[in-house]
């Protein structure tokens, strides 16, 4: 059973880092929508409104009630965020809010102290409003996917894609009923869950990379598929193990090390992508959303900001 302090600085960190991914994504399938299917795009849209207003709120809620965690662990904005959303927004002109951005940049961690009940209370409202919206956003990618996978809808979004950022809100949802139960998402056999979850995401993002670099750059895609295949593996380690109940210390260690190494190329990348030195269809707020799940990750296998 969570503490109310607890309650509150979980559910903060949870949101400030997830509502972001699910505004992205709401981002990522409004642009990749063909002329016909316009009504499509301006749905995502109006996801990816709904997300920004939520994170808005969430980040008040956070200033003096976030942890010292999230703040060190570059999973909410990294070094990249803001000119990546910059260059985004130059090559879409779609509007980013840049002081929200900024806002977050600037939060200060929880003090000692009591937050109070009527923190408490704004919290579980942001929790449920986030359950909710994300839940129309599962429905909205699931159609998606449906209509992609039996070729009546053409979209520039791999449906390996489509189907990943809806594991990912279903995944934040999850985490957010624990949350509203006062249930804690870090106890040993959550750790073994999250593994499974976050190796295969891991892996899908290197395949996601290796297909959507130019054909040009063979060594960057050389090295994306080799990260592939060894999420793979840490994959199917971290599935046994959940079957299994075994002891996962082992596996922690290898998919640390493996995310880290992750967490570098995907960082290199987004650089390239920024500095114009890299050839590829990648959106440069992909590079950086990526890099963030792998910063997030990281800080779950208890290496924040490492
Ligand atoms: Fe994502
Ligand atoms: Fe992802």
């Amino acid at each position: 059973m969570l503490t109310q302090k607890e309650f509150i600085t979980m559910s903060l960190d949870l949101n400030l880092f997830f509502l972001r991914i699910m505004k992205e994504h709401s981002f990522f399938l409004e642009i990749g929508f063909t002329p016909r299917d316009k009504k499509m795009a301006e749905r995502a849209g109006d996801f990816r409104q709904k997300f920004e207003q939520l994170l808005l709120d969430a980040t008040s809620l956070a200033n003096g009630n976030v942890s010292e965690n999230l703040l060190g662990s570059n999973q909410a904005t990294t070094q990249y965020t803001l000119e990546a959303e910059r260059l985004t927004n130059f090559y879409t002109g779609i509007p980013f809010n840049f002081s929200l951005t900024r806002r977050e940049e600037a939060l200060q961690p929880a003090g000692i102290g009591s937050p109070g009940a009527r923190l408490e209370d704004a919290v579980e409202n942001l929790d449920r409003r986030a359950y909710q919206l994300t839940g129309e956003l599962a429905a909205f990618k699931e159609q998606l996917l449906e209509s992609v996978r039996s070729c009546k809808m053409f979209t520039v979004n791999y449906p390996l894609l489509i189907e990943h950022i809806l594991r990912e809100a279903r995944h934040f949802m999850n985490m957010l009923v624990m949350l509203v139960r006062r249930e804690p998402t870090d106890s040993p056999e959550e750790l073994i869950n999250q593994e499974a979850f976050w190796n295969r995401q891991m892996a899908e993002h290197a395949k996601f990379i290796a297909g959507l670099l130019d054909p040009s750059e063979e060594a960057l895609i050389e090295t994306a598929r080799m990260f592939g295949r060894e999420f793979d593996a840490l994959t199917a380690e971290a599935d046994r193990a959940s079957r299994q109940a075994m002891n996962i210390t082992r596996i922690t260690e290898d998919s640390i090390q493996g995310t880290e190494r992750l967490r570098d190329f995907k960082a290199a990348g987004t650089q390239g992508l920024l500095e114009c030195k890299i050839q590829s269809i990648i959106i440069p707020l992909l590079g950086d959303h990526v890099l963030r799940e792998a910063n997030h990750y990281l800080c779950l296998m208890g290496v924040c900001g490492g």
